[in-house]
């Protein structure tokens, strides 16, 4: 499944974490091993599928994406993949479900409105465990409009370690909430 997006999303050039950034998430979660993931900005389903099937056996993901459409896409895809028991997907604003929602977080991707990115960090960081992985996508692109989110995380004396990993035509950062 994750072959045959790579191949489309590749050639409509739709902004999917995409193979490279994809092997360092997949590391990140194989040494990791969380169990209850949540991501922001779904999409097609992607990073979605890349994500729960890389969780372990009883690890679950929430996807929340604000284009009802495209949830059912979200949904639908990760049933062909053969992970529809492991994903929940929420449509609607992520800025409205994430207080809304229950339980505690040790996995988050966001890949949303670049802008917000921060907000939706805040939001979560009450729902987050001691260890929990955050990435953020497109950090290179569009450095500027994540540039509090990067301050926030890289705070020498904040919450954040943080680290980030440069592709050349783009960048993710990888932040571990110390509590
Ligand atoms: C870059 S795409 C996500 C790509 C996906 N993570 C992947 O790699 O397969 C961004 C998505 O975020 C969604 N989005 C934008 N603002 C949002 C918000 N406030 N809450 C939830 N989803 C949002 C968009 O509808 C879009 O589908």
């Amino acid at each position: 499944m994750l072959a045959l997006m790579d191949r489309a999303t590749t050639l409509w050039r739709i902004p999917v974490v995409g193979r490279a950034k994809g092997r360092v998430i997949r590391r990140l979660i194989e040494r990791r091993r969380p169990t209850r993931a949540i991501e922001i900005g779904s999409l097609l389903g992607y990073s979605a599928i890349l994500i729960a099937g890389t969780l372990p056996p009883r690890g679950r993901l929430t996807c929340l994406e604000s284009n009802p459409y495209l949830a059912k896409f979200v949904k639908s895809n990760a049933e062909v993949a053969g992970l529809g028991r492991r994903v929940k997907v929420v449509a609607g604003d992520a800025l409205r479900i994430i207080p809304l929602l229950s339980g505690r977080f040790d996995f988050v991707l966001i890949d949303a409105a670049k802008e917000d990115y921060l907000d939706y960090l805040r939001q979560l960081e009450p729902k987050l465990v001691p260890g929990a992985a955050v990435v953020a996508d497109n950090t290179g692109v569009f450095r500027r409009e994540v540039a509090p989110y990067l301050e926030h995380v890289r705070d020498a004396n904040g919450r954040w370690q943080s680290r980030a990993y440069d592709f050349g035509d783009d960048a993710i950062e990888v932040s571990i909430f110390r509590a």
